[in-house]
């Protein structure tokens, strides 16, 4: 289905993003494009509606394309080349962009999630014909989105590999099983390298270096299993439409270079399929709704690539390893129960390498610390402290001492970002 399009130009404004979601969550769909925007790529741009030139703090000295600017649609402008900027209050704004994109335009509001997925299907079997498709299925939200949706594009012309680095969460590998394996009859290859991972990472401490040694053992263990199918000739990535924005177009900064599974060999390269990079998180999210996975899957916290692996703090040892992931599964469980999923942005435990004398029996014996952190925040580039009931920290604090073998202390972190970083390492 052709749907509409309102365009935006990014000539200096840094509320591009928001401007976007503004107007999709109206109903009709937007995309950014940097000021310099050329006759041959606007184009290829289909149901354009609108066009709106967004200047603003990074605006000096912009000059919009020719191309923009005799562009044959109805275009407005805020900040840029002195007109006013858009409303500030949200209900104004709201009512302002309303009245611009269906009374002023006529734009119809047919941006849903039904309608994307259709549209995707029918563009993934497009691209990719009956030729094979293979995808690192890490079981985070974007990956699993679009393992859902290949597979109904495509079925078992996808291949799902799920590397277990040892450092998942408890039950992530098996629910990955579970749901893509079993109920979605995917065709999905499970490598469990944990051992692999641990030997690489014995005896190093330095926080960056870990990072780097899980990063590439990653790869070269994608890379194996990649080689041994054979006849693939695309591969499937969850870029998402911050990744994009992010990695910097027209005036916006380069925050930074996204690579999924970048660093693949030079004759190990395919055509990507990318079929949720034109979405916002919540949106793949919503996508992900709407194909049936499962909420704890659909609505999970951010976490780490590099996994347990920073939060098992300094030099990996499987007895902490180990400890960190039962405690992390019982402050999981004690905050859904709790109501608090969905609330608070990210919680979770580490364990630093410390001992400390406890008793038990009578006898004195060393044991670990674990560390709770719980933070709230919009970007995550500064945090609060979510204040945790008492009530629920004791049960918490007790529940860990009690189950969780090697450990007889348990602190509670109050750190805001700055000065600690959400993660300890
Ligand atoms: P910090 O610790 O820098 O974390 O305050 C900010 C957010 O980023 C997540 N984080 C990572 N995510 N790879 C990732 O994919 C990493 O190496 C990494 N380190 C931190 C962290 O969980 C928090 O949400």
């Amino acid at each position: 289905m052709q749907q509409d399009m309102i365009l935006i130009i990014d000539a200096g404004s840094d509320k591009n993003a928001q401007l976007a979601r503004e107007i999709r969550d109206l109903g009709v769909y937007t995309e950014i494009y940097p000021y310099s925007l050329g006759e041959e790529e606007l184009s290829k741009l289909v149901g354009i509606k609108g066009v709106i030139v967004n200047g603003g703090v990074n605006g000096e000295g912009v000059v919009i394309s020719d191309a923009i600017k005799n562009c044959r649609y109805p275009t407005v402008a805020y900040e840029y080349d002195g007109a006013a900027a858009l409303p500030e209050n949200d209900d104004e704004r709201k009512a302002h962009l309303s009245k611009l994109v269906f009374d002023t335009w006529g734009a119809e509001p047919n941006w849903n999630m039904e309608n994307f997925i259709a549209d995707q299907v029918e563009l993934i079997r497009k691209q990719v014909g009956d030729k094979k498709v293979l995808l690192a299925l890490s079981g985070g939200v974007d990956s699993s989105v679009v393992a859902a949706l290949l597979i109904k594009a495509i079925g078992n012309n996808l291949t799902c590999v799920h590397v277990n680095h040892g450092l998942l969460r408890k039950g992530e590998p098996e629910q990955v099983i579970n749901v893509f394996g079993k109920e979605l009859g995917a065709n999905l290859v499970y490598v469990d390298a944990t051992d692999r991972f641990l030997d690489k990472l014995a005896g190093v401490s330095e926080s960056e270096t870990k990072r780097k040694i899980i990063g590439a053992e990653f790869i070269r263990v994608f890379e194996e299993e990649a080689r041994k199918l054979k006849g693939i000739d695309f591969l499937a990535q969850g870029t998402i439409y911050p990744d994009i924005i992010e990695s910097g177009h027209g005036t916006a900064k380069a925050v930074k270079a996204h690579h999924n599974v970048g660093g693949l060999p030079d004759d190990l390269q395919f055509e990507l399929v990318e079929p949720v990079k034109m979405l916002f998180k919540d949106e793949v999210r919503m996508v992900g709704k709407a194909l049936g996975l499962p909420d704890n899957m659909v609505f999970r916290q951010p976490f780490p690539g590099p996994g347990l692996g920073v939060r098992c703090i300094g030099a990996i040892t499987r007895d902490r390893l180990e400890a960190v992931r039962e405690s992390d599964a019982i402050l999981r469980e004690e905050f859904e129960n709790a109501g608090l999923r969905g609330k608070v942005w990210q919680y979770f435990t580490c364990i630093p390498d410390i001992k400390s004398v406890g008793v038990k029996d009578n006898a004195r014996y060393m044991g670990w610390a674990v560390v709770i952190r719980a933070v709230n925040t919009v970007d995550a580039m500064t945090a609060e402290i979510e204040e945790i009931d008492y009530a629920l920290l004791h049960k918490i604090t007790n529940r860990i001492i009690n189950e969780v073998a090697g450990v007889n202390r348990v602190l509670y972190d109050l750190t805001p970002k700055p000065t600690g970083t959400i993660e300890w390492e």
